[in-house]
């Protein structure tokens, strides 16, 4: 069955954030830092869906997709990192998993969407490499209590995204501006993705996978320069997390002079390349980079993607680059390659419902349809997807943008937390109707 789902995430909806136990996230505490949201805006609130779950379920129901890729709060199951667990934490999933399942959804489980616990932050967060072990303990405890429901589970959520703007730019909790001191956070979130998966399986899941932000990298012109920079930034941004993960071996970062990575030890190849049951992909956009104009400390900068319609956020809308960046994986690993799922694809605009109540984001459908065309392109030419998961159910806390960027099949009037559906989900609901694939 192809998986059509939506994807959320807990800190970008649930709010609640100090009820039934929940200890603080590193994003409570960035959120509140003056200046670090536009607008102050913190997920304290975000769409309130701890209480409304049920109602998000419905929705969920009548758009009629068979699967949810959610994430599971760290700090709601263990609020102090480690140690004693908090049984109304685990709670709430449960009676989530309960609901999907009766409604006939496939529940897709997210265990670190970057909600790290603050209390392990406090010990030193993903540059520390006792992290990993700390995110093993917990997929241990949730796959215990869930994955008698839980079929799909995805370890990490764009570690690259993570290392970047959480640990080298601070634009992200925790908000570190290490540059490429940051590295060490890429080895240990992957670290913790071997060592969860074994915990998982440990317990019972069935698939376990990883979700990697990718790109397909476009060099601005053929020339030597700017294609070393092309081949760098794709070595930074793509390779460094799906190499060690489908080939055991990290790619040569040092011939780009991006070599700040820990000394690895003995097992920790091993463990981060637990075969896997499929390879999430998050596509937004292509990126097109140039050879630096100074010679700074990266060996390329960003050159633009023109020439395409942009979305509220300004990110370019190219439906064929998710045609490139599947087939691109295809061609580059292989037999390495498990079944590929999209669990992450969507756009940012500025919906509000018009006088008649109607929020008419036909943007979005275009944005969707040209996407789904893309990915039923990459299975003609041979790649095997396997599910595709619309950013997202809800609009939501869209990180350091607050709720300025609006991301949902259905509208969130945070004043009222009324849920209006947009004319994108009238239309994706026709479509998964009409096609049981892309
Ligand atoms: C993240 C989401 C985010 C979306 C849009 C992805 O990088 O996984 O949490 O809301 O992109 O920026």
């Amino acid at each position: 069955m192809f998986l059509w789902g939506t994807a959320t995430a807990s800190y970008q909806i649930e709010g609640a954030v100090a009820e039934d136990g929940r200890g603080r996230s590193v994003w409570d505490t960035f959120a509140h830092e003056p200046g670090k949201v536009k607008d102050g805006h913190t997920g304290d609130v975000a769409c309130d869906h701890y209480h409304r779950w049920s109602e998000d379920v419905t929705l969920m129901a009548a758009l009629g997709v068979n699967s949810y890729r959610f994430s599971i709060s760290w700090p709601r199951i263990l609020p102090s990192g480690h140690g004693a667990v908090n049984e109304a934490g685990l709670g709430f999933y449960d009676r989530l998993v309960d609901g999907l399942c009766a409604a006939g959804i496939v529940p897709a489980a997210t265990l670190f969407h970057w909600d790290l616990p603050q209390a392990l932050e406090d010990e030193g967060g993903w540059l520390n490499r006792d992290t990993a072990s700390r995110m093993a303990e917990y997929a241990g405890i949730v796959a215990a209590r869930l994955a008698d429901r839980v079929p799909i589970w995805i370890t990490l959520n764009e570690p690259f995204i993570h290392m970047v703007f959480g640990y080298a730019l601070g634009t992200h909790a925790p908000g570190r501006t290490m540059f490429l001191d940051a590295l060490p956070a890429a080895h240990h979130q992957l670290l913790g993705h071997g060592l969860a998966a074994q915990a998982l399986r440990a317990h019972g899941a069935g698939q376990v996978l990883v979700t990697n932000n990718c790109t397909p990298v476009w060099a601005a012109s053929g020339a030597e320069e700017d294609l070393r920079a092309a081949e760098a930034y794709d070595v930074l941004h793509n390779r460094l997390f799906n190499d060690p993960v489908l080939l055991g071996r990290y790619p040569d970062l040092s011939a780009f002079g991006l070599d700040a990575m820990p000394a690895l030890r003995d097992g920790d190849l091993a463990a981060i390349a637990q075969p896997l049951d499929g390879l999430g992909i998050n596509y937004y956009n292509p990126t097109r980079v140039r050879a630096p104009g100074d010679p700074g400390i990266l060996p390329f900068e960003d050159a633009g993607v023109t020439g395409h319609p942009t979305t509220a956020f300004g990110w370019p809308v190219v439906p064929d680059g998710l045609r490139e960046l599947l087939t691109g994986l295809k061609a580059r690993y292989g037999e390495a390659l498990p079944p590929v799922y999209v669990t992450e694809n969507g756009c940012s605009q500025a919906d509000e419902p018009g006088p008649d109540g109607v929020v008419d984001d036909q943007g979005r459908i275009a944005f969707l349809d040209g996407h789904i065309a893309a990915v039923a392109a990459a299975m003609a030419e041979g790649v095997d997807v396997r599910g595709y998961f619309v950013w997202s159910l809800l609009d939501n806390f869209e990180w350091a943008e607050g709720y300025n960027q609006r991301f949902g099949l259905v509208h969130v009037d945070y004043a009222t937390q009324r849920r209006t559906p947009k004319a994108s989900y009238h239309w994706l609901r026709e479509r998964i109707a009409a096609r049981a694939t892309p």
